[in-house]
Parts: C-alpha cells; sequence; structure tokens
C-alpha cells in the first residue's frame, strides 16, 4: 500500500489559512486536511479515541488503532473499512510499545502523527482514602504509557523534519479539586511534558500538542472512574451540557490540517456549563 507523504503535493484542496474566504469557509466541509497521512492513536476502542480515528478515517487519512479490547478494535474495523488498522496494545507495556511502532513503521511506512489519548481516572476518593493500585494504574498508563509511545516515534519524526505528537491533558491538571489528587497530577504531567517537548524540538517542524478538555460527556470515563456503576457516572452529567467526542475529534483534525510551521502548544476547552471553582475554605477548622 503507498501511503502519501506528507512532503509530496497535497492530495486535498487546502483552504487559504492566511487569506480565508469568509462564504468558502463557511461552506467548506468540516475536515480540511493537509494531505493523507499515517496517524496512530492509542484508546481506540472507545470514547475520544474511536471518535478520532473515526472522524480521521473520513478526512483521508489511513489510522493505526490501538487499545486492548479486541472485540472493540474489531467493531471499529468493520465500520471503518481498509483505511482503520488495529492493534493490541497496553501503553504499560513499555517493550510492546516500541515494539509496535517499529512494526508499523516497517510494514506500513512512517507514522506522521501520535494521538496520546489512552488514559484513565480511577476512583474520586480524598487521597487518604485512596487505592495505591489504582494510583499505580493512573501513573503507568497516563504518564509511562505517553512517555514510551512518544519515545517510540519521536526520533524517526526528528529524522524527517515532520510530525505531530497530539496528547490528551485534562483541566484536573490545571485546577484541583477534591478527588482529583494523582489524576489531575498525571495530566499536570502531560501538560509540562507536552511543553518541554516543545522546547527541545523549536526550530523542528514536528508539533507538540496537549488538548486540555473539561467535562466530556458520552465516554467510559465517569464509567471507568467508577468502577464500572453507571448510575453514579450518570449523575456526574445529568441536567449539562457537556462537550462531546466528536468535539475533541474535530479539534485534532483541525490540528492536523494546519500548517507546517504552526504548533498549538495548549488547548483547554469546556462546555459552556463549566467554569473553574472558587477557593475552599474551611471555616472554625479545628
Ligand atoms: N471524558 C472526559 O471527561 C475527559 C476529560 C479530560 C481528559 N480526558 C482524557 O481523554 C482521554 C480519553 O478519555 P475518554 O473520555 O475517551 O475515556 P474512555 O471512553 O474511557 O476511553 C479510554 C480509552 O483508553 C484506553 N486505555 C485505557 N487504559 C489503557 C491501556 N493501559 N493501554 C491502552 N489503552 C488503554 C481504553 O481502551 P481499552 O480499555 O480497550 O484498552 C479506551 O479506548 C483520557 O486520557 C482521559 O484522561 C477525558
Amino acid at each position: 500500500m503507498h501511503v502519501k507523504s506528507p512532503l509530496e503535493p497535497a492530495a486535498f484542496s487546502l483552504p487559504n489559512l492566511r487569506n480565508p474566504d469568509p462564504l468558502n469557509c463557511l461552506l467548506s466541509p468540516p475536515a480540511a486536511i493537509n494531505t493523507a497521512m499515517n496517524v496512530l492513536i492509542t484508546g481506540a476502542s472507545a470514547g475520544f479515541g474511536r471518535a478520532i480515528a473515526q472522524r480521521l478515517v473520513k478526512a483521508g487519512h489511513t489510522v493505526f488503532a490501538t487499545a486492548r479490547r479486541k472485540d472493540k478494535l474489531d467493531a471499529l474495523a468493520a465500520e471503518l473499512g481498509a483505511k482503520l488498522m488495529t492493534f493490541e496494545l497496553d501503553v504499560r507495556d513499555r517493550n510492546a510499545s516500541a515494539a509496535l511502532v517499529q512494526e508499523i513503521e516497517r510494514s506500513h511506512g512512517p507514522i506522521h502523527a501520535l494521538v496520546n489519548n489512552a488514559g484513565l481516572a480511577l476512583g474520586l476518593g480524598p487521597a487518604h482514602q485512596s487505592s495505591l493500585d489504582e494510583w499505580d494504574t493512573m501513573i503507568d498508563t497516563n504518564i509511562k504509557g505517553l512517555v514510551y509511545m512518544t519515545h517510540a516515534v519521536l526520533p524517526a519524526m526528528v529524522e524527517r523534519n515532520h510530525g505531530w505528537i497530539v496528547n490528551l491533558g485534562s483541566v484536573a491538571g490545571t485546577y484541583p479539586y477534591p478527588g482529583g489528587n494523582v489524576y489531575g497530577a498525571t495530566k499536570a504531567f502531560v501538560h509540562q511534558f507536552t511543553l518541554n517537548l516543545k522546547s527541545d524540538l523549536v526550530g523542528k517542524k514536528v508539533r507538540v500538542t496537549s488538548i486540555e478538555p473539561g467535562l466530556c460527556g458520552g465516554t467510559e470515563f465517569s464509567v471507568t472512574r467508577f468502577g464500572g456503576d453507571a448510575d453514579k457516572a450518570a449523575n456526574v452529567y445529568q441536567g449539562t451540557e457537556p462537550i462531546t467526542a466528536d468535539d475533541i475529534a474535530e479539534t485534532v483534525s483541525w490540528i492536523l490540517s494546519l500548517p507546517d510551521h504552526v504548533n498549538i502548544n495548549t488547548i483547554e476547552m469546556m462546555p459552556t456549563c463549566q467554569a473553574p471553582g472558587a477557593f475552599a475554605i474551611a471555616r472554625n477548622a479545628s
């Protein structure tokens, strides 16, 4: 299979981003892309990852969709056809992550973009009542898994002087909330790691972004956080209009459509029904 390099001429008509024609912008389809690329997505079996895969395949990209649950990946492959290839991967497995990147690049050519999306929150209790195993799982997945994948793709991107790494952070990495303890701290890592990558990549056409969403509905995130308790998860979104996985997918698609000289460092996004909270004050605390 021949996959076009982003350095080859664009296969799709590019919008003129410097001099946009307002009417044309209004009438254009949403996914304006540079050219067909190879995109590796972690955590593509559900939620954001699945929506990103759907959107990018429909836009003409080839997607390598990875996650642990084979049945969910198979269902996505059946829906999206030959432009989606699936691979079982636990991002906590450092050797498997590196081996998969090597195997994909050997068989299918360069990975032009990596979307580090796999991640999870476990529990919402106070730190002193939390499970150390759950803390380990969040650190291993949200931090170490993301680092392993980044380390596996980065040298070849730098060598080609082209690529994107899009990381899924969270507003929990910036704004503390009760019970956010280790989950929020892992996302603070994602934020700072992304900015530090940017420092190392100065002058290179390898782009790095941290997308930091607030309340997002319609994914498995809260069900996972509450250990499979769907009612408890549903309560999180009751009476709200959260942002959706499609909103995140549109954001990723936009980032990948930007010209080579543009890097989006950080995007913080929230639904209109959410805002950062005030400081908590315990009065007359003993
Ligand atoms: N939803 C929100 O409100 C929200 C807000 C801010 C940030 N985020 C972040 O956005 C990302 C996606 O969230 P989401 O809402 O789409 O969650 P989701 O629906 O629960 O999906 C999480 C994905 O991560 C994968 N995953 C989990 N552990 C993994 C592991 N060890 N190895 C490989 N894949 C793993 C899961 O696949 P398998 O179980 O099949 O492996 C699944 O595909 C996460 O990083 C999350 O922290 C979410």
